[in-house]
């Protein structure tokens, strides 16, 4: 899909055929989709996948159905490897992001005084899973300090703590939710590589609009959702676990049969392959979904979206930088395309669905979510504004003035 035509003046190169694309969008029509971060539009091969196989189940039944997409349902664990560099069998489906992450975590046999390293801009659902571990198995967290201007984490510091406390495990999130922060997650990984720590790196923000290589990154454990910037459907995601730890015989602390054999009464034996850390039930329309997201992402190439849809995102930033009563918060050099920004005389909700009403998606972030971020920033809440490259720069422009004139009204 990569074009000559595009519907407005490019914000990069190679140019995608926007219009194409969003012919292929049916949501373009009636939203200005700018919550990629909560859940990206689907591609109409992506809904016609999934919607098919419904009618497949109600016509043959669900078990035949699934019988008769054998190949396709393989696809999904080809395709998300290829998109991230790994083997097939090392790919897991999973009902979400924090599924996966939670049955990844499940596979560490923690020990009291064991430490979890992590950054102060991990997920909030991954803060309260260390916080848990810390209260159920006595596990120590320790959050690497950030650069002082607020790009990222102190990769230097945090190798010292990786080497001052040996952690059991060194947990990234790659682009956290609560801003357009891009975490160096592949120079932490070289620090894990050398010193042989397991890793965890959450790609849920960044697949599908960067270029996620878990080769490159180094990484024992990666997961991620295939709802936001995949555009598959929701109720979807996977866990990547690497060769050597499915070697190491990790496996989740509750495996079912499609996860291991039961080789004797008191018996049993995991599979070989990352299925040890699905279930057998699966949402298979859904997964034929999330299988035809990720084809679609393949076509259209990671590397020219990767470049248009940060550079959207960095056109959005300079037209609200200047606004009376705006305050953009995202920090680091090269930030991704969720764009935070607080702003004066209006409450949360209202701010919102002001917007709504403009025909705009957005979505809000509150201190809950970012416990340090917010707090270092000293806001309450923000909006986040996450466009994707089917997203026009008219589209932009527009939201833009929609924010400059909600901000004015209150002055
Ligand atoms: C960085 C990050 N990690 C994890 C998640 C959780 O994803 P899921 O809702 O699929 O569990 C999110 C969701 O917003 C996220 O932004």
């Amino acid at each position: 899909m990569k074009t000559q035509d595009s519907a407005s003046a490019p914000t990069s190169e190679p140019l995608l055929d926007l219009v194409a694309l969003r012919a292929d969008t049916p949501g373009c029509e009636s939203v200005i989709h700018f919550n990629n971060a909560g859940c990206g539009l689907m591609a109409r091969p992506v809904l016609r996948a999934t919607v098919e196989h419904l009618e497949l189940e109600a016509a043959i039944g669900g078990y035949e159905a699934s019988a008769a997409r054998a190949a396709e349902v393989a696809d999904f664990h080809a395709a998300i490897a290829e998109l991230i560099n790994a083997r097939p069998g090392t790919i897991a489906f999973a009902g979400s992001a924090t599924h996966a992450y939670a049955k990844a975590l499940s596979a560490i046999d923690f020990r009291p005084g064991d430490v979890v390293l992590t950054t102060r801009n991990d997920f909030i659902s991954n803060q309260i899973a260390f916080l848990s571990l810390r209260r159920r198995h006595g596990v120590e967290v320790v959050h690497a300090p950030d650069l002082p201007d607020g790009g990222g984490v102190d990769v230097a510091a945090m190798a010292a703590l990786m080497r001052a406390h040996r952690p059991r495990l060194v947990a990234a999130t790659h682009v956290p939710t609560n801003s357009g922060l891009v975490q160096p997650v592949a120079e932490i990984g070289r620090h894990c590589r050398e010193l042989d720590l397991l890793y965890l790196v959450d790609a849920c923000q960044s697949v599908g609009q960067l270029p996620v290589d878990v080769e490159e990154i180094g990484c024992d454990l990666l997961t991620a959702t295939c709802r936001k910037f995949l555009r598959g459907p929701r109720g979807s995601g996977f866990l990547y676990v690497s060769e050597r730890v499915l070697r190491s015989g990790a496996e989740p602390l509750f495996i079912d049969m499609h996860g291991a054999r039961w080789t004797a009464p008191g018996e049993y034996r995991p599979v070989d392959t990352a299925a040890r850390f699905e279930e057998w039930e699966f949402p298979y329309a859904t997964v034929l979904g999330c299988a035809a997201a990720v084809r679609y992402a393949l076509r259209v190439g990671i590397a020219p979206v990767s470049r248009r849809t940060p550079a959207l995102a960095a056109r959005l930033r300079a037209g609200l930088a200047d606004l009376p009563g705006v305050r953009v918060l995202d920090r680091g050099p090269a930030p991704a395309a969720l764009v935070t920004f607080a702003v004066t005389g209006w409450q949360p909700q209202p701010f919102k669905r002001a917007l709504d009403d403009r025909g705009v998606n957005s979505a809000l972030s509150f201190r809950e979510f970012a416990q340090f971020d917010f707090g270092d920033k000293d806001v309450e809440w923000c909006l986040r504004l996450s466009p994707h490259y089917y997203n026009t720069e008219d589209e932009v422009d527009t939201v833009a003035a929609a924010v400059a004139e909600l901000a004015d009204a209150t002055r």
